[in-house]
């Protein structure tokens, strides 16, 4: 699994980390970050079972275990790359209102905290939402349901 996700994401010319890095650092990177930004909502499993979606959402976060299942067993990178960064387009086609935070936006305003002697490009910035985005998904593609 892990091995045709890389060649999805090298596929889609998205690879901004060496393969073996990402295969190294991500997969915990990825699952630190999903405990932190995203549990509160899509619960800890990713089942949808957040405290947050209970009492604030009425249950309106989903299952992301099942996101790869109901893709007809592909998992869909780009479609749940989208819903992470929050583009506006995807927001506007998809979710008449959208209550998930958009995380390209929230990264890109991290940047600034990334420890650097002389001030990020706008290009290293970028790679950094990207590799958190990736990280994300790398972490969500091993959550998935038969
Ligand atoms: C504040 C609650 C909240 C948090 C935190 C949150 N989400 Fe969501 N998420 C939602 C809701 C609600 C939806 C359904 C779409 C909508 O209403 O915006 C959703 C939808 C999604 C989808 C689309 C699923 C599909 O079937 O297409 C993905 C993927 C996703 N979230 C991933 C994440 C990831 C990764 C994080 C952490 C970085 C995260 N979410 C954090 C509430 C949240």
């Amino acid at each position: 699994m892990a091995n045709k996700f890389l060649s999805v994401i090298a596929a889609l010319g998205v690879g901004v980390l060496s393969l073996s890095q990402a295969a190294a650092a991500e997969m915990s990177m990825g699952e630190f970050e999903f405990l932190n930004s995203c549990a509160t909502c899509h619960g800890a499993s990713g089942k949808g079972d957040g405290p947050a979606n209970q009492l604030f959402l009425g249950g309106k976060a989903p299952d992301l275990t099942v996101l790869q299942k109901n893709n007809g067993g592909v998992f869909p990178v780009q479609r749940v790359y989208d819903m992470i960064e929050g583009r506006q387009e995807t927001m506007m086609a998809s979710h008449g209102t959208r209550e998930m935070p958009m995380w390209g936006q929230r990264y890109m305003r991290r940047t600034d905290e990334v420890p650097s002697f002389d001030p990020l490009t706008e290009e290293q910035k970028e790679i950094y939402v990207r590799t958190r985005i990736l990280s994300l998904i790398e972490y969500l593609s091993t959550i998935q349901s038969d």
